[in-house]
């Protein structure tokens, strides 16, 4: 063979695997408005720097006529490239080759990929949309599975993994994405279950439709198992760009600082009355957070789940930060189960990758009732407690109004090493709200008074009592528990401030294997 036909035979290799499952299965997947595998790698990488790895690789399963069946690359893209110039691992299954299906060679092509970046530092970025585990491979595709596991659990919390859903992802499969930090699904084209919804029926008698049991809108506000939900695929790449515009590349890096172009001085002025005077009355306290972070840009996580909690990323002073933030306009900001999973998974997220956490605190406590107390608020409650008491980033907090009972020690309180804790005067930091004390403190006193009306005043004056002496963020300053009280509109310039003095901050955890999270 010359050296020319060499070369074309190299040219039309690769021509033959880039066409997947062939052009009639590409077809159908652009027919149901999705993109193929080698697409979407294009459109999340920086233009041309997709680097492709095990190209040439194809099945050995021998059994079903499977050995006539032969397709380069085997259902999964692997290879590097950069987003914005920093190096990031990807896979993307090709759903074009026996439906994405997971055979022995396709999962080693994972597993190599995730060798090596473990080994460069790098993030792992995976797009799913495959039928399971490939059928005619049997165990084989299970054990791959596994392979796969094992290393997406020692990966966690050294480098960033993400996985995003545009397809079908069944039965054990889901467990990948699982384990992985993020996971972001698309609308109407995406759908995850443990069993799906023939089994269901068989086993439970339950009637129900794939997009009900598992579909993007399911897992972005009951389930929680979906972190982002992306319209369609090429707004979920976007998104995922985005999100890794805010993270380091691995544990032992900073996250990406960029240039600011915002005012770190900058007063905001409508601060100092968005709280409402009447405390019973709700804000949005995403209104306080665009209005602190540079350029107005918060990028939320689980924006539709546990809404009583809001967490994302930010940037102050061009460093990114996650945020943690109570919301006053959904449940009063209560913590419940949800919430508390919600914000400990994001608060682990960011202790394990260096990102400081910015707190805002507005919670009048823990949600009562049995169906919590069934479900284990305490437990879950615990995870919020815990993580915040573990993570050793810096650690700044603002109280904006109510912090009550076990729920303000929660909140990245001073004693759970909370670095820097600052209150603006319309704090209220004590053991519960001043109607709650009064009813416990003066029930005795105040049923022994007949007249109604008497009894309301008695009971006012009480209230009245109790705010004076606990409606305040002083009664928690008195003991330092409160660094100092701001005026609100110079939040930014606060917080900048802090985060920079606590940048070179160093601290540590005991020496363990590892801790025991109430799970
Ligand atoms: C081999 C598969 C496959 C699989 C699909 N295909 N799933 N091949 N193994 N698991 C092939 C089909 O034969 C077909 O090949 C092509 O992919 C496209 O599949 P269609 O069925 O035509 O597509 P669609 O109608 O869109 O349906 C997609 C689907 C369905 C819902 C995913 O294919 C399906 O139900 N597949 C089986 C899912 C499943 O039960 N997987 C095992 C789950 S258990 P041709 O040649 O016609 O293009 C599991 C355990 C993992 O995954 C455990 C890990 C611990």
């Amino acid at each position: 063979m010359s050296s020319q036909d060499r070369i074309k035979e190299l040219i039309d290799l690769r021509a033959k695997a880039k066409l997947g499952g062939g052009e009639k299965r590409i077809e159908s997947q652009h027919a149901r408005g999705k993109f193929t595998a080698r697409e979407r790698i294009d459109m999340l990488l920086d233009e041309g720097s997709f680097e492709e790895y095990d190209m040439f690789v194809t099945h050995r399963c021998q059994d079903f006529g499977m050995e006539k069946q032969q397709f380069l690359s085997d259902g999964v893209i692997t290879g590097h490239g950069t987003i914005d110039g920093r190096v990031v691992y990807v896979f993307a299954q090709d759903f074009t080759v026996f439906g994405g299906s997971l055979s022995e060679t396709f999962a080693q092509k994972i597993c190599k990929l995730m060798d090596q970046a473990m080994k460069v530092g790098a993030p792992v970025i995976g797009i799913n949309d495959s039928g399971g585990a490939r059928i005619q491979e049997g165990v084989r595709s299970l054990a791959g599975y596994a392979e796969i596991f094992q290393r997406n659990i020692l990966a966690s919390g050294v480098i960033p993994q993400i996985s995003a859903i545009f397809g079908p992802c069944a039965g054990g499969a889901v467990y990948s994405p699982a384990l992985t930090d993020f996971i972001i699904m698309s609308e109407n084209s995406s759908y995850m279950f443990v069993t799906g919804p023939k089994v269901t029926k068989t086993v439970t008698g339950e009637d129900i439709s794939i997009e009900d049991l598992g579909g993007a809108s399911i897992h972005g506000t009951k389930s929680g198992v979906s972190h982002i939900i992306a319209q369609d695929e090429e707004e979920g790449l976007l998104l995922i760009r985005k999100l890794f515009s805010y993270l380091p590349q691995n544990n032992l890096e900073d996250p990406p600082v960029i240039e600011c172009k915002d005012p770190i001085d900058r007063m905001e002025d409508a601060l100092n009355e968005i709280i409402p005077e009447n405390p019973n009355l709700p804000y949005d306290v995403k209104d306080i957070i665009h209005a602190l972070v540079d350029m107005d840009e918060f990028f939320e996580i689980h924006r539709n789940y546990a809404k009583n909690i809001v967490v994302g990323f930010a940037r102050f002073n061009g460093m990114p930060v996650g945020i943690v933030a109570n919301q006053p306009d959904f449940l009063a900001g209560v913590l419940d189960i949800n919430a508390s999973r919600k914000a400990a998974r994001f608060v682990r997220f960011c202790d394990a990758f260096n990102l400081p956490i910015v707190t805002f605190v507005d919670v009048p406590g823990f949600l009562p009732g049995s169906h919590q107390e069934y479900e284990g608020i305490i437990i879950h409650g615990a995870k919020l407690l815990f993580a915040y008491g573990e993570a050793t980033v810096p650690k700044v907090t603002i109280t904006l109004r109510k912090s009550y009972g076990g729920a303000h020690d929660v909140m990245s309180s001073k004693q759970l090493r909370g670095d820097v804790n600052y209150a603006w005067p319309s704090a209220e930091i004590a053991v519960m709200g001043a109607k709650g004390a009064v009813e416990i403190l003066e029930g005795r006193n105040a049923g022994k008074i007949e007249n109604n009306e008497e009894r309301a005043k008695y009971l006012a004056e009480k209230e009245e009592e109790y705010n004076q002496k606990f409606a305040n963020p002083y009664e928690a300053a008195k003991y330092g528990y409160i660094d100092d009280v701001i005026e609100p509109r110079n939040s930014r310039f606060r917080i900048v401030r802090a985060l920079q003095t606590l940048a070179t901050k160093k601290d540590s955890n005991p020496p363990k294997k590892h801790s025991n999270i109430p799970l």
